[in-house]
């Protein structure tokens, strides 16, 4: 009776002196198994229990859980203690200081190319059109020779073009797109097509081996050279301006007859001749003409049911005017102080 007694009695001081050198709820937990675990210190006094004498059974039981609960009690209080503690660590750790100057976000913005871009396929969606697209490493067929530019053909020669090899190149226009569009579609065909476009240019500040074109064609029954016209000075107006004056001027593209150039009065000057228009009086804005019956007859359309016209505009030049910007290579310098400014 006196060793069990005593024995829990050093459980109990124990038990008092581990606990008061606890700081984390790990050491509490191990502490918890040591002394109230199954194969814990008390419960195995408790398990010499069957050799007391009856009398002495409810006094030591009693002892025992009198010890139990106060180490439970004990548990319990550092337990909430540590977790206290934690939160207020945690809050101090993640304190914000609300008075700290913010960091700026920087907000990037449309290249103008992009911006224009933008704007010419919504005003031609808004007619109908819908857009397709074609690669830019081409077949010299489809660049040249279906456009009527077999090999040999001069027209070539003015578009210094990257050969990949003898059959393959970077193609110097979006007019390709056109072929592999009526190859695969038959009329009703309204379609613009943007994209790069590549010639062996030097760089200077209207010339690059890279630039953006925006090809169109339409393909149907009885169009004719009025809907061209039509296309076109509404396309002028709207992003120009409805008093936006055009011209048609006559041209040559060996893939569309007739052919014409478009041009639109110079609003700087009024058709007086200015900087702006290098005296001309009148601004180039695409190239355009009456698809080549001998065009559609090779995408297997009959010229004698069908008929087209189609038209390419520049955007790099547009870009340029709409902004007054005076040299090309801005655009793909990339440099934040002139993107910014649009
Ligand atoms: N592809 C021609 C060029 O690059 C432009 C054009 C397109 C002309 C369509 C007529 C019809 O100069």
């Amino acid at each position: 009776m006196f060793n069990v007694k005593q024995q829990l009695t050093e459980i109990k001081n124990a038990a008092q002196n581990v606990l008061n050198d606890i700081t984390s709820k790990q050491q509490l937990e191990s502490f918890r198994i040591e002394f109230l675990g199954k194969k814990g210190k008390l419960t195995q006094v408790l398990r010499g229990m069957g050799s007391l004498t009856p009398e002495q059974r409810p006094v030591i039981g009693q002892l025992a859980n009198d010890i139990r609960e106060f180490i439970e009690t004990q548990v319990n209080v550092i337990s909430s203690k540590l977790e206290a503690e934690q939160t207020q660590q945690q809050m101090l750790k993640e304190k914000i200081d609300i008075t700290m100057p913010g960091k700026k976000q920087r907000l990037g913005k449309k290249h103008p190319l992009t911006t224009v871009l933008d704007e010419l396929t919504a005003i031609f969606t808004g007619m109908g059109f819908t857009i397709a697209e074609g690669p830019e490493v081409e077949l010299d067929y489809y660049n040249f020779e279906a456009l009527n530019l077999p090999p040999g053909h001069p027209a070539r020669d003015t578009q210094d073009t990257f050969y990949i090899d003898e059959k393959v190149l970077l193609r110097t226009q979006t007019s390709p797109v056109q072929i592999r569009v009526m190859e695969k579609q038959k009329p009703p065909i309204k379609i613009i097509a943007p994209g790069r476009v590549y010639r062996s240019d030097a760089v200077d500040a209207t010339h690059s081996p890279l630039f953006h074109q925006i090809e169109g064609l339409v393909v149907d029954k009885g169009i004719t050279m009025g809907n061209l016209k039509g296309t076109l000075e509404i396309f002028c107006k709207k992003l120009y301006g409805d008093n936006t004056q055009t011209r048609f001027r006559p041209h040559h593209f060996p893939f569309t007859e007739p052919s014409c150039e478009v041009d639109i009065l110079c609003p700087s000057c009024n058709g007086k001749g200015c900087r702006v228009c290098k005296n001309e009086g009148w601004i180039e804005i695409l190239g355009a003409g009456m698809v080549h019956p001998r065009v559609l007859q090779r995408c297997g359309i009959d010229p004698e049911v069908y008929s087209g016209f189609a038209f390419g505009i520049g955007l790099e030049r547009i870009t340029m005017r709409r902004y007054g910007i005076d040299d090309l290579r801005l655009f793909f310098e990339n440099d934040l102080r002139f993107l910014k400014q649009f």
